[in-house]
């Protein structure tokens, strides 16, 4: 049985009187639930805010990003150690902002994954096809090689990844910051997708993988993507910043029956 996971990945958004009023008010409106993970990715530099606001709730924190670097001359990097200092039980890898706007690609995202696993902290991996991939029918192939590049890893790092865990997240560029999800039909078939590529490396690990989906989540639709069975919960952007809007997407997690295979 997966456990629902529900991030809010808040991106380059916040200051330390807002987050203060908003981590509270997510505080409260979430200390009595239990039946679900929730999790908020913060800036770097709020990362202390958020475990001193945190610590002792239900509500885990993480960055959204961590370096390939382990340590060095790497200016502006943050490695996954240093977030692991400040409480982190969750990184952000790989999105596609970060793709977009800092060149990242997959195989600098794996080691991310790596390094963050090396920490005791769980990575999210995201994975998603852009507009123009999308109408060239080529998505399943796009997450295939975004996936699959774990391969690139040496097979200790590898094994220890798939022992530790991960969070695969399934964001479609073309849903994210824009007027509408994926249906929960295509979000579906795109989780059973990357649940069959998860089982080419091991049919256990596939099973207890959560795959949370990402783009344009609103406590409207949140309810009929995450009763998919193989939509895990979601990792939700601008609904995140409006502690009420988060909450009532956290409701609709709580609901979820995920099969118990
Ligand atoms: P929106 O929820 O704003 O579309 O952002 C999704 C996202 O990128 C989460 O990582």
């Amino acid at each position: 049985m997966r456990r629902p996971l529900v991030v809010g990945n808040w991106k380059l958004n916040g200051s330390l009187a807002v987050n203060e009023a908003r981590m509270q008010a997510i505080v409260g409106a979430e200390k009595d639930i239990h039946q679900i993970d929730i999790g908020l990715c913060l800036p770097y530099v709020y990362l202390f805010q958020a475990q001193q606001l945190l610590a002792n709730t239900n509500i885990m924190w993480g960055s959204q990003n961590v370096s390939q670097f382990e340590q060095g001359a790497y200016t502006a990097c943050v490695s996954a150690d240093m977030v692991a200092e400040f409480g982190c039980q969750l990184a952000i890898v790989g999105h596609s902002e970060r793709r977009h706007y800092s060149a990242e690609n997959s195989a600098k995202a794996v080691i991310r994954i790596k390094r963050a696993v090396d920490a005791g902290i769980t990575p999210i991996y995201c994975i998603g096809e852009t507009q123009a991939e999308h109408a060239a029918g080529e998505a399943k192939k796009v997450l295939a090689a975004q996936l699959m590049a774990l391969l690139d890893l040496d097979k200790i790092s590898l094994e220890k990844i798939k022992s530790f865990g991960l969070v695969m997240a399934y964001e479609p560029v073309w849903a994210i910051g824009a007027d509408q999800a994926a249906t929960p039909e295509l979000a579906q078939s795109m989780h059973a997708f990357i649940r069959d590529l998860l089982s080419k490396f091991d049919a256990e690990f596939a099973q207890k993988t959560r795959i949370i989906y990402g783009g344009s989540v609103t406590p409207e639709n949140a309810k009929a993507l995450f009763n998919m069975p193989d939509i895990d919960g979601g990792l939700v952007g601008r609904a995140s910043l409006d502690a009420h809007a988060f909450s009532s997407i956290c409701a609709a997690a709580l609901n979820y029956q995920a099969p118990s295979n």
